[in-house]
Order: structure tokens, then C-alpha cells, then sequence
């Protein structure tokens, strides 16, 4: 048993649909969670940069005192996760893109996420190292995030947007929403490609493998302890508490 927290980071309020998933899967557990709003958006940023973010971040966590840090952000997981992972080998770092690429099991799968994420291929590499056999469609959808976190997740002008983006997946039968942004969009993308696709949120295998290596590594937190939950911003914490909502999350 371990009762040490669980550390967790975006880019901004993003990462708040990983925490829901992970609220879900872990109850005991207490989480504190880092949006690095003055560095927001992520999505078009170059690699250098987005690790020198996220080990700014890696340091602030484990002075906390984390026993483990989870990489709630789509584009830190696809640019910052091997190099976190190699430095940081001591504590256990999960991203969202590795328990999900494990569990696929779809030969057609889509994947739609920020510019650099796409750019970076990430998706594709961990899907073929686990299933070389599938076939992988991704989709930069750029517009998407300043949409969201203009109040517009229900707006007609965002739906049209999604139909111009899911153009591209034709025979799919799994779409994976590789930004943590997108689950807020979960029902439209659904609509828009019809119930038969299965739509992923990436939050939720992470979670589930969170909940093995807790398991496996005899640090989960005691089954009757209520999980707490903490937050940090690097720019204003009000801006910060105003666009949680926007994810239907509220602090
Ligand atoms: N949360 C980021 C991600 O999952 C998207 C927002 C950003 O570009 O920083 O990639």
C-alpha cells in the first residue's frame, strides 16, 4: 500500500476527461493534477518544446511526492513520453497512447488528434508494434480545441467542422480521440459516423493501466480511503476554474 498521491498533466483542462475516467477506475487513489495553461496550446508546438514542458512539470510532480505521473495530454504523450520515461525510469509514467494502441484489436481504426500529435506518428508506431496487421488512418483536426475551449462544443459551427474532418474515414470501425480534449465531443462524433464505429477515449485504457501497475507494484492506496483531488495551473487559476467547466468538470 502506498498513499502517496498520483500526479497527472495537460496542456490545460484537457487532461480533466482523464481524470474523470481515472476517478472512475481509481476511487481510493488521490490525484493532483497540473494544467500548464500558460504554455496552452500544446497542438502545434515543436517536440523540444513540448519536453521541455512536461519535465518542467515531471519535476514539480515528484516534489510532490507523486508515486506515479500519468500523461493525460495527447501531445506530451506522443512527443514527451519516451524521453520522460527513460530519464525518470524511477517512478512509473503512463500516456494515454500505449495501454490504448495495446488493446485495440480492430484491423481499421482511425485516429483524430492535435497537428503535432499526427505529425509525430506516435499512434501509428504503438498500434503496429502490438498489431502489425492493422490499418491506420489519422486525421490532424486543428480547429477543434479553440472551438472547445470557446464554449462551442454544442454549436452547429463545431458539427460542421467535425463533418469536414470525419470525411476521410471511410470503412473504419473504431475511431480513437487521440487529444483529450475531444471526449466532450463524444456524442457528435458518434452521430456524424453512425453507432456501429466505436469511438475510443483514450483516458479509459490509461486508466485500466494505471490500475494494473498500482496492482503489480503493491502501491495502490488503502480500498478505505476517499480519493482527493488537487489542482495546480502555470497561469491564472480563476481562467483555469472558468474553461474546467467548459469539460463539465467543476473545482
Ligand atoms: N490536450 C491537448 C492534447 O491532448 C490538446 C490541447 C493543446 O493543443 O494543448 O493534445
Amino acid at each position: 500500500m502506498d498513499q502517496r498521491p498520483i500526479g497527472m498533466f495537460d496542456s490545460g483542462c484537457g487532461g480533466l476527461t482523464v481524470l474523470k475516467e481515472f476517478i472512475k477506475e481509481l476511487p481510493h487513489e488521490d490525484f493532483i493534477y497540473y494544467g500548464d495553461t500558460a504554455h496552452l496550446p500544446y497542438g502545434d508546438k515543436s517536440k523540444e518544446k513540448i519536453v521541455e514542458y512536461s519535465e518542467e512539470i515531471v519535476k514539480f510532480l515528484l516534489q510532490k511526492d507523486v508515486k506515479m505521473i500519468v500523461i493525460a495530454c495527447g501531445t506530451a504523450s506522443a512527443m514527451a513520453y519516451d524521453y520522460l520515461k527513460e530519464k525518470y525510469s524511477g517512478v512509473p509514467i503512463i500516456n494515454i497512447i500505449e495501454p490504448t494502441a495495446k488493446e485495440v484489436r480492430e484491423k481499421e481504426i482511425g485516429v483524430i488528434a492535435t497537428k503535432g500529435t499526427i505529425k509525430s506518428k506516435a499512434w501509428e508506431k504503438a498500434i503496429l508494434k502490438y498489431h502489425p496487421e492493422t490499418h491506420i488512418t489519422s486525421v490532424a483536426c486543428p480547429l477543434l480545441v479553440p472551438l472547445i475551449e470557446e464554449g462551442f462544443s454544442n454549436h452547429s459551427a463545431t458539427n460542421l467542422v467535425l463533418q469536414e474532418y470525419l470525411r476521410s474515414f471511410k470503412d473504419i470501425s473504431s475511431l480513437i480521440l487521440g487529444c483529450t480534449h475531444y471526449p466532450i465531443l463524444k456524442e457528435q462524433i458518434q452521430t456524424i459516423l453512425g453507432n456501429s464505429i466505436n469511438i475510443i477515449n483514450a483516458g479509459t485504457y490509461a486508466a485500466q493501466e494505471t490500475l494494473k501497475t498500482l496492482n503489480s507494484l503493491h502501491i495502490e492506496n488503502s480500498i478505505h480511503h476517499q480519493g482527493t483531488l488537487s489542482f495546480y495551473s502555470s497561469d491564472d487559476f480563476e481562467s483555469f476554474k472558468e474553461n474546467a467547466k467548459i469539460l463539465d468538470f467543476y473545482i
